[in-house]
């Protein structure tokens, strides 16, 4: 990936910002990220490479042509992580994840057509395969089946990627992905809220009967997987990425409590999530084949470091609280 010009768009958000540190620690590509700073966007989350000169950031919108329009010349990858992320808010509000996720992964398609990209690679998620049973996993040619107005809108965006492949031989590459975990994660989702509120020593509010299943990996596993599926995945072809690492909701809330010393009784069961997804599980042995790919982080060290890395940075995650955050908690939870 040396020398290559590379579009990061939703650079600013959890997996754009760690993928942007992981490509500019180990190769010398230029990266213009492109990013619309919702409330999941945070330019906190770049400030140690502000001033690389390889690395620039330009404020717009993936659904706004104009916006695409201002960016440079010379690009030649595109990777696109710019979307409305969490599940919960899918639910109380849909019309961004329609938007940004499929009108806007149409805008970027489109602009990469004009342009004559090299590569597309469209950031995926697992959730748009729907919910297993106990047993199985999602392969590559497991039939999409979406439940909720995210996955839903993330199932759009990869059909339509895969369109403009078959209509127009745009070079399209997707991954999807399990949950991810790690540094910059936004406060909503399950680990960090986990974290976060047990060092303030508020309740775990845990879904239904805590017992929903979630594959987890490291975001830098993930970042690693993107990037080999960018530079040697082939074209017009999904690529699933997880760490055989299964578990229940209950035994990770519990886990991070005994890594912080915390007690059980801070958990809370709450209302179920309309919807809820049972099981998620991802068979990657097609990216291990082709591209040799292996999840490295061990899970019980990773979490070990999360906790390390939002203990050290609670800065960053009580600015957010703080802010726009306090009324979505009390919009989420306050019922519940
Ligand atoms: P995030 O919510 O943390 O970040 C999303 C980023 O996109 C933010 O910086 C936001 O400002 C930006 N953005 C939103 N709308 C935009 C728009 N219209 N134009 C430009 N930028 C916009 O999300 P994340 O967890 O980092 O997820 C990144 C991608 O990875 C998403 O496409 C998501 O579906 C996918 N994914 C996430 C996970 C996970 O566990 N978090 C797992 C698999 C796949
Ligand atoms: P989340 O991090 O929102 O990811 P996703 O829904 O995309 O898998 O949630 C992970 C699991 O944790 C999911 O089964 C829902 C559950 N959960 C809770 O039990 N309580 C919470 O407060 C949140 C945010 C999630």
């Amino acid at each position: 990936m040396d020398n290559t010009h590379i579009l990061v768009t939703g650079g600013c958000g959890f997996i754009g910002s760690n993928f942007i540190h992981y490509m500019l620690s180990r190769y010398s590509a230029r990266i213009t990220n492109l990013d619309k700073l919702t409330y999941a966007g945070n330019l906190e989350n770049l400030k140690a490479v502000e001033t690389n000169p390889l690395y620039t950031f330009v404020k717009g919108d993936i659904a706004q042509a104009a916006d695409l329009e201002r960016l440079p010349d010379g690009i030649e990858v595109i990777i696109n992580f710019a979307a409305e992320s969490h599940v919960d808010r899918s639910i109380t509000d849909p019309d961004a994840f329609i938007e940004t996720n499929i009108c806007g992964t149409y805008r970027l398609l489109e602009f990469a057509k004009q342009r004559s990209i090299k590569r597309f690679v469209q950031v995926s998620t697992d959730e748009v395969y729907g919910s297993l049973p106990e047993s199985g996993k999602f392969t590559e040619t497991t039939p999409l089946a979406p439940n909720s107005p995210y996955s839903a809108s993330k199932a759009s965006a990869d059909m339509l990627a895969m369109a403009y492949h078959h209509t127009f031989g745009l070079p399209v590459l997707i991954t999807r992905c399990s949950n991810n975990y790690g540094p910059f994660q936004f406060p909503e989702k399950l680990i960090p809220l986990m974290i976060s509120n047990a060092i303030e020593g508020k309740e775990l509010p845990v879904y239904g009967d805590g017992l929903n299943v979630r594959d987890w990996i490291h975001v830098e596993d993930h970042c690693e997987a993107i990037r080999l599926v960018a530079e040697r995945g082939r074209v017009g072809n999904v690529y699933n990425v997880g760490a055989d690492n299964e578990w229940t909701n209950i035994e990770i809330v519990k886990g991070l409590l005994d890594i912080l010393g915390k007690p059980h009784s801070l958990i809370k069961f709450v209302k179920e999530r309309p919807g809820h997804d049972r099981r998620y599980a991802i068979d990657n042995g097609k990216i291990k084949r082709e591209l040799g790919y292996r999840a490295k982080k061990d899970f019980r060290q990773g979490l070990e470091e999360t906790v390390k890395w939002y203990l050290e940075n609670s800065e960053w995650w009580q600015r957010i609280k703080t802010g726009e955050y306090l009324e979505y908690y009390e919009k989420m939870y306050g019922g519940r």
